[in-house]
């Protein structure tokens, strides 16, 4: 369905009969947000909210994913969720009124707040690292933003752990989901910086377990660091994008695994 289409929207829950949505799209360009908000605030602001609604309608639960961008970046510690949010570009807010909207229904809820996602498909800066390495000699990356890459795999993973131990398929599933309502982040476990996580890529991708894979570079660039204000771009970026998964091991008992770790599993997995 459209998401920017409210009565699709409708339509759409309706036609399926859900016992539980997951809403894993949105708006993610977050550049190109800051020359259309409105379609960004639509998908990304707007659609939560009339899933919320419609879960609610068809007696579901809704598990949705949101962002370290709805944090400015300038705390000095993991962000957890009872920080307050204060997003600095439109993407950001425009994820911020999405949660807004749903913690707006009375309706069982999870937001999984993650950051910096990749995978094996689509975009992401892990795929764009293995194009541009192949197409020039050296590579400038921004050493001043930090955060924890986190592996597409390891957030589905993560949602059907917390899925098993709500006991999805079972009676009692809506009531647990209720209970448990609320933020939670979840995100890899550890730190690094844009340079560093494209320091891993590029190892991972020259190492010999690399080479049987779709990943393998027979020759990596050198990378050189810069700082944000050397890379400029539309939207501003929070310095800071850790966030604290202690709430998501305390409630769940679920351990992320470590980035770095994951990023070695994602780039042999193919
Ligand atoms: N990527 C990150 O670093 C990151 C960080 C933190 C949180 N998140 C959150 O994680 C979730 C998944 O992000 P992602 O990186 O996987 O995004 P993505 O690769 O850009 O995928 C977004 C998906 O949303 C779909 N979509 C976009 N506009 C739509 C519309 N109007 N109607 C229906 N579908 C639409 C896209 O469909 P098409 O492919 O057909 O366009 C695409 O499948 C999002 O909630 C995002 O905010 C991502």
């Amino acid at each position: 369905m459209d998401l920017s289409d409210p009565d699709a929207i409708r339509r759409g829950v309706r036609e399926a009969k859900p016992d539980l949505i997951v809403n894993a799209a949105a708006y993610t360009a977050v550049d190109r947000a800051e020359s259309e908000p409105e379609l960004a605030l639509a998908i990304n602001g707007a659609a939560p909210g009339i899933l919320a609604e419609e879960a609610k309608r068809a007696g579901a639960a809704l598990i949705h994913y949101s962002t370290d961008y709805v944090f400015d970046g300038s705390k000095g510690a993991p962000y957890t969720e009872d920080d307050d949010p204060r997003p600095i570009n439109t993407y950001g807010r425009t994820k911020l009124a999405g949660e807004r909207a749903i913690q707006a229904v009375d309706v069982p809820h999870l937001i999984l707040r993650t950051s910096w996602v990749y995978g094996a498909r689509g975009k992401n800066f892990m795929l764009t690292i293995l194009r541009l390495a192949k197409e020039r000699e050296e590579l400038a990356i921004v050493e001043d933003q930090i955060g924890a890459p986190t592996w597409s795999r390891a957030i589905a993973a993560a949602t059907g752990s917390i899925l098993e131990h709500l006991g999805y398929g079972q009676a009692a599933f809506g009531d647990a989901c209720a209970a448990k309502r609320g933020i939670y982040n979840l995100t890899a476990a550890g730190q690094t910086s844009w340079h560093g996580f494209a320091a891993a890529i590029l190892a991972n991708a020259a190492s010999a377990q690399a080479r049987e894979s779709a990943f393998a570079l027979a020759r990596v660039p050198v990378l050189k660091p810069i700082s944000t204000e050397q890379y400029p771009l539309p939207a501003r970026r929070p310095r800071n994008s850790l966030l604290s998964s202690a709430k998501l091991q305390r409630v769940f008992g679920l351990v992320m695994p470590d980035w770095k770790s994951s990023l070695a599993d994602c780039m042999s997995s193919e």
